[in-house]
């Protein structure tokens, strides 16, 4: 029997008033790994209750006590990381090395806003009058709601709670249904580092049956998502309704340009690192080869060649190179894509179909899988499609890889291989995105640097990075005037 574990909601471990459960599994075997609640709109108000009770105290802790609590939860991760890292491989397919990294990455991102603790800088400024003093503090919103994406199931919630909790909100937090004992790990250990009950609630379950009630309420400050497109689109609509903040994290269509004058070996590790890491399902994923004509054919062989290589598999196996797409549907959304990558004229160089030799045919495999003789036009070069799918394009110039690199709804990260320092300038002038490397792929974005992106990405917002705290504060101004009598500002007599 799998172990049926439950909500967190005011400090306590609670099953869902719903009594319905759902499976959560593995996609790489289809092993049953736990049982979670199927929670609905009553769990929510619950939590959201919670939620409301503890900011009255959890508002006025100083921000270093709190802070203190976020520095033992990065303890107890470091302690716990091999552990997570191995569940979090079994709940969603990703190799060893890439579950760890994201655990690391909640790790970095826990003490880095930790560190705010003793930061949580506002502005002293000169006031344009006699004896009176004025300054900005941050506050913070109130109750937040956080929504995580099943790719990323420990950094992600970490970027949005972590701050959030040292500026002394209080959090409802419904992760992905499909990586939920993440979710639960990253809670446990707060609980376990000291954090108050109703502080940090915990509501498993499915997104409109969840997601729904915690964007009607009027209590919640702010719904911090990340996911796709469509649903964050569909959210954004229902905020204004209760003048609610939104701050949406929405996926891209990443390329990678290599110029001639580019180093291959170097962009090929980049590419298949960025195309193939987390088996595409990463919103920094790169799904676009941007690459000029001279070195086209060249570059096209080698990408193919080590695309075909790569060594797919249960993420937990030694060697293991890529790992299963998260469940069928996806697996399915893929492959149409990749279909009509084909009808649309696209040369479909490898891959193109599910994998199924020996072990792959009990979880939900897709070959890696390259496309030449793409037009910038096309739909894959276009939709998101999360998942292993590359698409060459072929390229004249800079200036023509800059463009096709910015024509997309998208504008999250991108990457320009060259040796020319006045090319690579031009580019991270020119290229619209939230993020740009210079010789490295579209992936691995640092914790203290702001992440998100321009257009379809997102709204404007970033999180992590010195920007962190901008989503989960509302700055407050303040005058003091020690006059002692009634001054008027802007010269009114
Ligand atoms: C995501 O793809 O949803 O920059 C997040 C990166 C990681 C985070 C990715 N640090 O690739």
């Amino acid at each position: 029997m799998a172990k049926e574990y439950m909500n967190y909601i005011g400090g306590k471990w609670v099953k869902s008033g719903t009594g319905r459960t759902y499976e959560n599994t593995n996609p790489a075997n289809g092993d049953i790994l736990g049982v979670f609640p199927r929670s609905d709109a009553k769990d929510v108000k619950k939590a959201i209750d919670a939620a409301e009770k503890a900011f009255k105290t959890w508002r006025l802790v100083p921000a270093p006590r709190r802070a203190e609590i976020l520095f033992r939860a990065g303890e107890l991760l470091i302690k716990r990381k091999e552990e997570y890292s191995r569940e979090m491989t079994q709940e969603m397919g990703k190799v060893l090395t890439e579950t760890r990294g994201d655990v690391q990455e909640a790790i970095d991102l826990t003490y880095y806003a930790a560190g705010e603790g003793r930061r949580l800088l506002g502005e002293t400024t000169p006031s344009e009058l006699d004896n009176k003093w004025a300054m900005s503090v941050r506050m913070p919103l109130g109750i937040i709601g956080a929504i995580t994406p099943w790719n990323f199931p420990m950094a992600i919630p970490s970027w949005k709670i972590m701050p959030a909790l040292v500026a002394g909100n209080t959090i409802v937090f419904k992760p992905a249904r499909y990586t939920p004992k993440s979710a639960l790990n990253m809670v446990k250990t707060l609980e376990d580092a000291g954090l108050p009950g109703g502080v940090l609630n915990l509501i498993f379950g499915h997104a409109a049956e969840v997601g729904d009630s915690m964007v009607a309420d009027k209590r919640v400050g702010l719904i911090s998502f990340t996911g796709s497109n469509s649903v964050g689109t569909d959210i954004a609509k229902r905020c204004p309704d209760t003048f609610k903040r939104v701050s949406l994290e929405m996926g891209g269509k990443n390329a990678i340009i290599v110029l001639e004058d580019g180093n291959l070996d170097l962009a090929l590790e980049g590419i298949i690192w960025s195309a193939f890491g987390t088996t595409g399902q990463r919103c920094t994923a790169c799904s676009r080869l941007i690459v000029q004509k001279p070195v086209a054919s060249k570059l096209t062989k080698m990408v193919v060649d080590r695309a075909k290589s790569l060594k797919l598999g249960d993420g937990l196996k030694a060697g293991t190179e890529m790992g299963p797409v998260i469940n069928e549907d996806q697996l399915k959304k893929i492959h149409e894509y990749v279909e009509t990558g084909k009808r649309e004229g696209g040369r479909l160089l490898c891959g193109g179909e599910r994998a199924t030799e020996g072990a792959l045919k009990k979880g939900s495999f897709y070959k890696p899988t390259v496309f030449g003789g793409i037009k910038p036009d096309m739909t894959i070069a276009q939709e998101e499609i999360f998942g292993p799918v590359l698409a060459i394009i072929e390229v004249s110039s800079l200036e023509e890889a800059i463009e096709v690199n910015n024509n997309t709804d998208f504008g999250l990260s991108s990457s320009v291989y060259t040796m020319d320092v006045n090319k690579a300038f031009v580019a991270m002038r020119d290229i619209y995105t939230g993020i740009c490397y210079i010789n490295s792929g579209t992936i691995g974005a640092e914790v203290h640097t702001p992440f998100g992106g321009t257009k379809g990405t997102g709204n404007g917002h970033r999180e992590a990075g010195t920007t962190a705290l901008d989503e989960c504060t509302e700055w407050k101004t303040i005058f003091v005037d020690f006059s002692g009598k009634l001054q008027k500002a802007q010269g009114i007599d």
